[in-house]
């Protein structure tokens, strides 16, 4: 079965076609960033439009990469929520569009499911059953999966996500959107110990998180710097962002190990944005060797949002007989 992927929940169009047979067939990502990072943060209905402009050129690119013709997609996979309702509206209007005229069947996929399965993506992949930690910029979420579409929530960000908490610790310095990536590279520059940031909820059990008591811990920095000195240096900078990062890092590392000792699992699979952190999956990867745990994710590509991902999900799905009625609208808010 040879699905076609589109992802448009948020600020990138992401396509991509995935056989059953021959895996990932071709991949194809325009990110809105440039356009987004003017105003510090990402614009719903700017999002929208340049998803209109640039969604079905790039499905064409994506069939011409594969050398694959209409004819020969099987279904169609969307983002169907969770996310930006116009951004989503685009994918799924899309998607219902194509799917008629081509006469396939068209499935709406889980944002958030999308990120879970994405390490199965990879050369050695996770089998089920496992723990996977979500992080992204919209959630940060601790599941036990026993199988697709069988997920128990174990825990989550009682406030902000942590993708969210590195985008605001960014801002706060002034750097660009979206912050994580830039946060991490200002991170490999900084002074160990300058800064000891607080590790949220660690000491009380249970396997919840809490980030917002951490960004406020920062601008409290940053704002005592700016008192004393006027502007903050990038040395300043970069001893901020990691001790940011580690108080992060160590909080999921931490939670993590917890979730492996409480469900008698030995996998842990990360996945969303912010598992692209490298700091990230090298303190999870010493965390969860303690106990006997070992880590999965996907290449750095595939931890942002992508096409692929809605390909591989919605195929797992479509196989097993499911598909929408043509009439299948966006959801924003949508549990996992
Ligand atoms: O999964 P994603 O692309 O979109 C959502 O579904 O939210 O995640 C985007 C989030 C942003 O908050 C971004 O700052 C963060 O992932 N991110 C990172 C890194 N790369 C992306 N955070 C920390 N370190 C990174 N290397
Ligand atoms: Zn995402």
């Amino acid at each position: 079965m040879l699905v076609l992927g589109i992802e448009t929940s948020c600020d990138e169009t992401g396509v991509a076609l995935y056989d059953s047979e021959k895996g990932l067939l071709a991949d194809a990502l325009y990110s809105q960033i440039d356009m987004h990072n003017e105003y510090g943060g990402v614009v719903p209905e700017l999002a929208s439009r340049d998803h209109v402009k640039k969604l079905l050129p790039l499905i064409q690119a994506t069939l011409d990469q594969a050398e694959v013709t209409s004819e020969q997609v099987d279904a169609i996979a969307f983002t169907k929520g969770p996310g930006l309702v116009g951004a989503l509206m685009v994918g799924t209007m899309t998607a219902r569009a194509i799917a008629f005229a081509w006469g396939i069947p068209a499935l709406g996929v889980h944002h958030m499911e999308g990120h879970l399965l994405a390490p199965m993506l990879e050369d050695t992949p996770p089998t089920f059953p496992f723990v996977a930690l979500l992080v992204s910029g919209g959630h940060t979420q601790l599941v036990q999966v026993e199988g697709i579409g069988q997920y128990q929530l174990l825990g989550e960000s009682l406030d902000d996500a942590a993708g969210e908490a590195f985008d605001k610790a960014a801002k706060m310095m002034n750097l660009p959107y979206p912050g994580g990536p830039h946060i991490a590279k200002l991170a490999s520059q900084g002074t160990p110990g300058r800064f000891t940031f607080p590790r949220p909820m660690v000491d009380r059990p249970g396997l919840d998180f809490s980030f917002s008591g951490l960004k406020t811990y920062t601008l409290n920095t940053v704002q005592a710097l700016e008192k004393e000195q006027g502007e903050l240096s990038d040395q300043d900078k970069a001893d901020i962002a990691h001790a940011f990062q580690e108080a992060v890092v160590e909080t999921l590392a931490i939670k993590c190990r917890r979730a492996l000792e409480q469900t008698g699992m030995k996998q842990l699979v990360m996945a969303g944005g912010v598992s692209a952190n490298i700091r990230l999956r090298e303190k999870l990867e010493q965390a969860l060797a303690k106990v006997g745990g070992q880590v999965f994710y996907a290449r750095p590509q595939f931890c942002t949002d992508n096409g692929a991902m809605i390909a591989f999900a919605g195929l797992q799905r479509l196989q097993a007989g499911q598909q929408d009625d043509l009439a299948v609208k966006p959801v924003a808010r949508w549990p996992l």
